[in-house]
């Protein structure tokens, strides 16, 4: 069976930071379930479907044209939508608030899980997301669960968006955030929720490389 660690958590916890390090470590894959509907909803909003048309949404992420490829000119892992890369325009607060409203709709996340599940592939699969452990790697062998208080994954929000040259303030952060969480935990569809089996790790108080130290403590390779 190919290994995964599923890191699941809300908006600005660091999952992605952990995910990254931890997948370099481990010479694994990594999957960032999030850029998957951030594409998605940048691709709508190009299209200009709305949300209430669900019949082109499902038309839309069966034939969505979406890569990770390495970016030969900075050598990180660049997202393509229609082969144009969108990586920066993916990360913006906007972006962010139209994947999670998308993300709401039952059937179309049914039409991206055999998208995610493909990533699974020797020697292992590093997932980060909200439904990791709890739907799409069900039958992960290592589950954490990263949490941290809406103040500090604010500030960590913020501080990731100023070093990519977007401007932000810590209020409206904080606010985005909250509105966020609250719509990713109380969803019908795959809510976002520690698996039963996850490691809960509450990063408020903790470095990135001791988080990495306790997620590397729980895969046995
Ligand atoms: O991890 P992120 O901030 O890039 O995710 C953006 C939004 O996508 C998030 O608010 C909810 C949705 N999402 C999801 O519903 N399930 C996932 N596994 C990952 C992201």
């Amino acid at each position: 069976m190919i290994p995964v660690l599923t890191i699941d958590g809300p908006s600005g916890v660091g999952k992605g930071t952990v995910a990254n390090i931890v997948a370099a470590k481990l010479k694994w894959h990594i999957l960032d379930s999030g850029a998957i509907y951030r594409a998605f909803a940048l691709a709508a909003f190009k299209r200009n479907i709305q949300i209430e048309n669900t019949h082109q949404l499902l038309e839309l992420a069966s034939n969505l044209d979406l890569k990770f490829a390495q970016n030969s000119a900075n050598n990180a892992l660049g997202v393509y939508l229609d082969n144009q890369e969108v990586s920066s325009e993916l990360r913006t607060e906007k972006t962010a608030e139209l994947a999670s409203k998308f993300a709401m709709i039952g059937q179309l996340r049914e039409s991206l899980l055999i998208r995610q599940q493909d990533f699974r592939q020797l020697p292992g699969l590093v997932a980060d997301g909200r439904d990791m452990g709890t739907v799409v790697f069900k039958d992960a062998p290592y589950k954490v669960f990263l949490t941290a208080n809406a103040e500090e994954r604010a500030k960590r929000r913020l501080k990731q968006l100023q070093q990519r040259g977007i401007a932000g303030n810590i209020s409206h952060t904080l606010e985005d955030v909250k509105k966020r969480d609250e719509r990713d935990v109380s969803r019908k569809h795959s809510p976002l929720k520690p698996s039963k089996e996850a490691l809960i790790i509450d990063t408020s108080d903790l470095t990135v490389s001791e988080v990495v130290t306790k997620v590397m403590a729980l895969v046995k390779v």
